[in-house]
């Protein structure tokens, strides 16, 4: 089959004819396949996006933050432990707007889950609970119970829309999972899939990559990809619709995340927000995690690699570190606010630069795999757009209750496993039946000493550091205790179930009871 002279014409002038030097020994199948990529391609685009990439990473490199940075002031934080006398009142505010089907949920889920180096989708992951429910299943199973709650209490039918976000690769295998598990319990209507966009890797000199003869490599454009493909696929106009107002993003991985969590909502509508970060402490000031601040007075995610150490290990007044609303990835947006962001701002926000080892088919044609970054992969991130919100809030919740990133595979011995995943989330419903009035006992019936025994905050540095150890000594590893979401979103309605009893773990509690797994001979 020969080459259309357009395409060909089309590759040469974007100074990419390498990605057709092994034309001639491609099957007529590989070269129909390749003119349809090569045919789908926006070179002029991508090459424009390539240069100013290249030139904001090198330029934010050199340049520190520190002196344009100031941290988030008291009066847009809103603080689940510094305001504990608001957080019902902005419940109950996120629950009324839940009851009248205002609320919708967004998932990040097209990302490629490298590290964790799973061949499918990392929601469809079984981090091994007692149940060995799926990330997809547990965030169902929240959304079902929320609608439950706000339609007890309020007395009226409701939906939280669930808008799913994935890529090329993870399409088919979600929507697939999806009708397989009967939506878990959500009404299909109530599910949309849409798909980001893909972006080629490319060399340092803006050569695209091949990782076949006849096959580019391709990654998605990041999680900020979410903007345009809002805007391509007519997913603000469903919103609309529906009468969708206000938006919870977040992100696959989190297993301890609270979607649509009503307190976050409420506090942000209360605020009047457009726009809002749920954020986490910092306490470490060598943690490489963004820290939301004000730059030149706009709200952005920092990089820790954007600023001094001496900046990082400032501390306030109060002892805490004056940079720690450690960013999660976890978003309220208005829907108007994120109208104008797909329409207007979304055109502004430069690719950042992620450095990779990027498998390729050498001048022979043979794949090598490099063992150290050979090229980059270009991305957007959710969080560029704050710098646009009029009204933009921060939202504190307690990093054990509300985040534990599945990053990595166990092979890896680190932090962000499916070990310590699996341990933050049974910890957190161990804490949950303790608060309820109920206790555990070991195999010989004796009470195991409650975990806030030690100083609220102890005891939660405690939690938070072992959520991010891999916890391979016994001493140390949490009660197996297992709630099912249909029966608590946030450790409500725990009380009758449990105060005053002693269970022998494994405990589960779900829709059909209380189980001891171990007693039962499980
Ligand atoms: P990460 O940046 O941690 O990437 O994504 P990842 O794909 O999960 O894992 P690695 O880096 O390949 O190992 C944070 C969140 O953003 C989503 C992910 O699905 C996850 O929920 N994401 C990431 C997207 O939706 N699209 C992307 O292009 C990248």
């Amino acid at each position: 089959m020969d080459l259309s002279s357009s395409v060909a014409r089309t590759v040469s002038e974007a100074g990419q004819s390498h990605l057709l030097q092994f034309w001639s020994e491609l099957t007529p199948e590989e070269q129909a396949a390749m003119t349809r990529d090569l045919e789908a391609m926006n070179f002029r685009e991508i090459n424009g996006f390539f240069k100013s990439a290249m030139e904001t990473s090198s330029g934010s490199k050199q340049e520190k933050m520190d002196a344009r940075m100031e941290p988030v002031p008291r009066d847009v934080l809103g603080s689940v432990t510094r305001d504990r006398d608001s957080v019902r009142d902005w419940e109950a505010e996120g629950l009324q707007c839940i009851s009248e089907s205002k609320v919708s949920v967004l998932l990040l889920a097209g990302g490629q889950g490298t590290r964790l180096g799973v061949s499918y989708p990392k929601g469809m992951y079984d981090v091994g609970l007692p149940s060995h429910k799926t990330l997809f299943q547990i965030q169902a199973e929240r959304i079902v119970k929320l609608q439950r709650l706000a339609e007890e209490k309020h007395k009226r039918k409701c939906c939280i829309p669930w808008y799913i976000m994935t890529s090329g690769r993870t399409m088919d295998s979600t929507k697939d999972f999806f009708a397989c598990h009967n939506y878990f319990g959500l009404s299909k209507n109530n599910v949309v899939f849409f798909q980001q966009g893909m972006l080629p890797a490319m060399d340092y000199s803006g050569k695209i990559i091949l990782e076949g003869k006849g096959k580019i490599s391709m990654a998605p454009d990041g999680n900020g990809g979410l903007y345009r493909a809002l805007g391509n696929q007519g997913i603000v106009e469903d919103m609309e619709q529906r009468g969708v107002e206000f938006i919870h993003i977040y992100c696959v991985d989190n297993i301890l995340v609270k979607v649509a969590d009503p307190a976050f909502v409420g506090f942000c509508v209360q605020k009047g927000a457009d726009c809002g970060a749920k954020v986490v402490e910092k306490t470490n000031p060598t943690e490489a995690v963004g820290v939301v601040s004000k730059v030149d007075g706009r709200y952005q995610v920092v990089e820790y690699s954007e600023i001094t150490l001496a900046t990082a290990e400032k501390r306030s007044a109060d002892g805490r570190l004056m940079f720690n609303a450690g960013n999660v990835a976890n978003h309220f947006f208005s829907l108007s606010f994120l109208r104008d962001v797909v329409q207007t701002f979304e055109p502004q926000l430069q690719h950042h630069v992620a450095q990779k080892k990027i498998p390729y088919v050498d001048a022979q044609g043979r794949l090598i795999k490099p063992d150290k970054p050979n090229g980059i992969k270009m991305e957007k991130f959710v969080f560029d757009i704050f710098q646009f919100a009029k009204k933009f809030v921060v939202y504190e919740v307690l990093r054990e209750d509300e985040f534990s990133p599945l990053k990595n595979a166990d092979s890896q011995d680190g932090k962000d496993t499916p070990t310590t995943a699996r341990h933050a989330l049974m910890s957190l419903h161990h804490r949950w039946v303790l608060t309820a009035g109920g206790h555990f006992i070991d195999e010989n019936g004796t009470r195991v000493p409650a975990i806030p025994s030690v100083s609220r905050s102890a005891a939660a540095d405690r939690v938070s550091d072992a959520a991010h150890t891999n916890l391979k000594d016994g001493t140390d590893l949490p009660i197996k205790c297992e709630i099912s979401p249909l029966v608590s979103y946030g450790g409500e309605g725990l009380e009758a179930l449990v105060a005053g009893q002693e269970f022998c773990p494994t405990l589960v509690i779900d829709e059909k009871g209380v189980h001891e797994l171990v007693k039962n001979g499980v």
